[in-house]
């Protein structure tokens, strides 16, 4: 598969960009510089040697559109993942990544690059903490912001999908800014205990639980493959909202989500929902794709994975709509000011009535889903 893949130093604005030195990228197992014949991904096998923090940059023909760089991303998935593209062009080079577009100075050579990682290092607690720490402070919230009112009643719909009454110590895992557990924290009085793998984040966390009025808060720093509450007693309630798609080892994030839950103790967990209509069609044709909704689990796995771990199911829901909503979200947000704010909150409150436990085909309808258990032991 590699032809005759450019030299490093035909690639240096491209090199230099990713942070890696020309010189370096001769060490082949850190970054590892490959030609793909016929614009198509070579098995993924082909990087069995690449190091665990090492980059690849397949060098494609032309320009490949939209679904091609899709397809070529679903097929080294989840070996690899694709973290930007570079358009190499006459006078300039054009990047795309998560981080935004830029425009760089031109190589050597024409084509478009894919610069790919391994999935592991995407998912890495480093990579993680550095990730929410660098947008922490787009995590807070703005209830001038158009999509506020749609990101509120997402976390009160969770908060509130299967929460007791009678909660004394409610831990929210993986809380992010905190709202989901400042939300639970405020219906019941009860305790409220956080963690993030993000310092920053629980900076914002202890800041908004105080600020809501959650007096009483702790808030640490951790991942959920190891949680910072572990040989402690463990919490009559717990909340697990979007996290779990962030995992790079979900068996061993499930051990200690489970683990942190007291006997006959409530568990409520939601995620996106990867086998939605909307997921899948940007999978086919978006070349750029967050790793969470490629990484997603689905209801259905995250429920068997549980009842191995002695839960017992007791509710579902799939919520969000997957598709008028964040086209009209963003439409929304870009055009109309806030206008269908409201409208857009009570669809998908309409939509998003339980469903009980039976999983059917509706919920191909809906970005995400919320289960609830009880643990039996
Ligand atoms: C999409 S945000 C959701 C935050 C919050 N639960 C909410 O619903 O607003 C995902 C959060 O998961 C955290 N996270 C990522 N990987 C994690 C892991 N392995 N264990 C626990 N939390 C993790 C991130 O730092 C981030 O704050």
């Amino acid at each position: 598969v590699t032809l005759s893949p450019p030299q490093p130093t035909d690639l240096e604005p491209v090199l230099t960009d990713l942070g890696v030195a020309v010189a370096r990228a001769a060490d082949g197992m850190r970054t590892l510089i490959a030609a793909a014949e016929a614009r198509r991904a070579p098995p993924a096998s082909t990087f069995a040697a690449l190091a665990a923090d090492g980059l690849v940059l397949l060098v494609l023909a032309g320009e490949p559109d939209e679904t091609e760089l899709a397809a070529l991303r679903e097929a080294l998935w989840p070996t690899l993942h694709a973290v930007a593209f570079y358009r190499l062009r006459e006078g300039e080079t054009l990047r795309r990544s998560h981080s935004g577009g830029a425009r760089l100075a031109a190589c050597a050579v024409r084509g478009t690059v894919v610069a790919l990682r391994r999935r592991e290092h995407v998912l890495s607690p480093e990579s993680t903490r550095e990730k929410f720490d660098a947008n922490a402070k787009g995590w807070d919230d703005d209830p001038a912001s158009p999509s506020y009112p749609h990101f509120r009643w997402m976390r009160r719909y969770v908060a509130t999908f299967a929460l007791p009454k009678t909660a004394r110590r409610v831990l929210d895992f993986g809380c992010g800014a905190g709202w989901v557990g400042v939300e639970a924290a405020l219906r019941t009085g009860a305790q409220l205990s956080a963690f993030d793998p993000s310092p920053q984040m629980v900076e914002n966390t202890r800041r908004n639980a105080r600020g809501a009025g959650v007096r009483d808060v702790d808030a640490r720093v951790g991942f959920g493959e190891a949680p910072p509450f572990a040989g402690e007693a463990p919490f009559d309630v717990v909340i697990s909202a979007g996290v779990i798609s962030f995992s790079p080892d979900r068996e061993r994030w499930l051990d200690g989500l489970a683990a942190m839950v007291e006997s006959r103790g409530r568990l409520v967990i939601a995620d996106l929902n990867p086998r939605s209509h909307g997921m899948k069609h940007r999978r086919r044709t978006k070349a750029l794709v967050p790793i969470r909704e490629l990484n997603a689990a689905t209801a259905d796995e995250v429920r068997a994975g549980l009842e191995r771990r002695g839960f017992a199911a007791r509710g579902r829901s799939d919520y969000q709509l997957s598709r008028p909503i964040p086209q009209l979200m963003h439409l929304n947000e870009t055009k109309l000011g806030g206008l269908l704010s409201r409208p857009l909150v009570w669809l998908n409150a309409a939509a998003s009535a339980g469903d009980g436990l039976t999983s059917g085909a509706l919920d191909v309808l809906f970005d995400s889903w919320v289960l609830a258990f009880d643990r039996r032991d």
